[in-house]
């Protein structure tokens, strides 16, 4: 039997008048009673590959099970096409079908099926274009990521994914036990007994990988992690995910303007790298899905971003709230800001992404260095048109001191952070680094509009389903 060509390379080839065999699932079989097309994919592109047959040789009979999401294998002659649309096509010489797919039950027939349908049918969507295009986008920007630090001499770090701290500090997180849930045995103050669990602690899935990232960068200089992350917040938003992935560069001796110079060079060494891959997918998103996306993605590369302290920004919002401007959520000097007055900065006031830097103390992790006023910390969260926070970085704080103070004054238990601490006992550096959660990366580059969109089987509240 002829090797597999697949349809990527096929479609560029010139070798016409050769026989050669592509294999794949049927988007589409249309014809008369003479002649009929077959557009095949095989998931290597977005683009179909056309069979032609010839119904003298297939009776209408044998193609009677290449409908719609059928898999096929399909030999033929490789020539120039007649038609418009496409510049190759192959006449058919054999047929095999490996699989059918039952008109009446097989869900992806009709076009234009809806974003919220096709999630309940995640285990097929990937065989649309749409779901095909991200996924093969979503590859496209992790080989970016790795590239980036790769080249930029940084060591992928793997931290791990059950822990038994909380490094947001948030108590967001998924417990993981192999204690009998029916039969629960409890101190005399009402208190579960860990001693006799697993890890004879009580563990969790992880928020961050930043905490284990530090321990790295003080001692290979320049990390990254690149994983899984959790988080049991109930956010059912189009940004929130309970299971998304997080790329965690920290970096030793580094300050405030170089991490946030790290940021900016980064996203836009990854945009670059989606407009440089994988512009077949992202002209098809542009066209169905986002029209203004392939022109955002450009701007963004070309652009410098804004660099805002938080201060700055809450007398901008406010400064419009004055002019009239209503937003659903107060904005005063101290408050989290909401996506909404994030984006406004970002796609009103500056139509640029912004770094923000200089955050409230008490709105802001642990470990973020107090600046000299003893109010705000050293934050840099970077904010994106279309998603708002995509990035959330900082320098670390690195005096035992007054990290020690922190931590007291948040009643987080010390006993558990030893070891985090001893990076400030023994050889401190100063240090920075950032999360960028991929899906919001995802997001952006793809033009989609919901998060539960870029990632093949999303976990948010009350779904695990697949
Ligand atoms: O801002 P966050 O909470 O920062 C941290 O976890 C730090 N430890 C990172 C660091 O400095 N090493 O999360 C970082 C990013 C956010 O900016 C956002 O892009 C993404 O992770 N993120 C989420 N993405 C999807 N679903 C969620 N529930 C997310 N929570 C955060
Ligand atoms: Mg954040």
């Amino acid at each position: 039997m002829l090797q597999r060509t697949v349809i990527i390379d096929a479609l560029k080839s010139k070798n016409f008048n050769q026989p050669i065999n592509v294999r794949g699932w049927v988007r589409s079989r249309r014809g008369n009673n003479a002649v009929n097309f077959i557009a095949l994919n095989d998931g290597s592109t977005i683009k179909n590959i056309q069979i032609v047959v010839d119904l003298t040789k297939f009776p209408e009979e044998q193609l009677k099970p290449v409908t719609t999401g059928s898999c096929i294998s399909a030999t033929g002659i490789l020539v120039p096409s007649q038609g418009a649309g496409q510049d190759i096509e192959i006449q058919l010489t054999e047929l095999e079908v490996y699989g059918t797919a039952d008109p009446e039950q097989y869900p992806l027939q009709k076009k234009g099926l809806s974003m919220e349908f096709l999630r309940t049918i995640a285990h097929l969507r990937p065989r649309t274009n749409t779901f095909g295009a991200v996924f093969r986008i979503r590859h496209n920007m992790a080989m970016a990521i790795h590239t980036y630090f790769h080249q930029h001499g940084y060591f992928y770090f793997h931290t791990p994914l059950i822990t038994a701290s909380d490094c947001e500090g948030a108590g967001q997180m998924f417990q993981v036990t192999t204690k009998n849930l029916y039969n629960l045995k409890k101190d005399e103050n009402g208190q579960i007994d860990y001693s006799d669990d697993f890890f004879g602690k009580q563990t969790a899935l992880t928020v961050s990988g930043q905490l284990e990232g530090e321990l790295g960068a003080m001692a290979l200089g320049k990390i990254y992690t690149f994983g899984p992350t959790f988080r049991a917040e109930n956010s059912n938003t189009p940004r929130h995910l309970a299971e998304f992935w997080m790329i965690e560069p920290e970096v030793a001796f580094i300050q405030k303007e170089e991490l946030m110079d790290l940021e900016e060079d980064f996203i836009k060494f990854c945009v670059r790298w989606a407009l440089d891959n994988c512009m077949d997918d992202l002209l098809f998103l542009n066209q169905f899905v986002d029209k203004g996306l392939i022109e955002r993605l450009k701007s963004v590369v070309d652009t410098q971003f804004v660099r805002l302290p938080y201060t700055k920004g809450v007398e901008i919002l406010q400064e419009a709230i004055k002019n009239g401007h209503k937003f659903e959520f107060p904005c005063n000097w101290g408050d989290d800001l909401a996506s909404e007055h994030e984006r406004y900065l970002v796609e009103e006031h500056f139509k640029k992404p912004v770094i923000m830097t200089d955050y409230p103390k008490e709105i802001k992790a642990f470990y973020m260095k107090i600046n000299e006023d003893n109010k705000t910390v050293q934050g840099t969260d970077v904010l994106f048109p279309q998603i708002g926070e995509i990035i959330g970085g900082s320098v670390r704080e690195e005096s035992l001191d007054k990290l020690n103070a922190e931590i007291e004054r948040r009643h987080i238990p010390m006993k558990d952070m030893w070891w985090y601490l001893d990076t400030r006992r023994f050889g401190a550096a100063p240090h920075a680094g950032f999360g960028l959660g991929f899906e919001r990366l995802m997001l952006f580059v793809t033009g989609m509009q919901n998060i539960r969109d870029v990632i093949p089987f999303p976990r948010t509240p009350k779904t695990a389903e697949f």
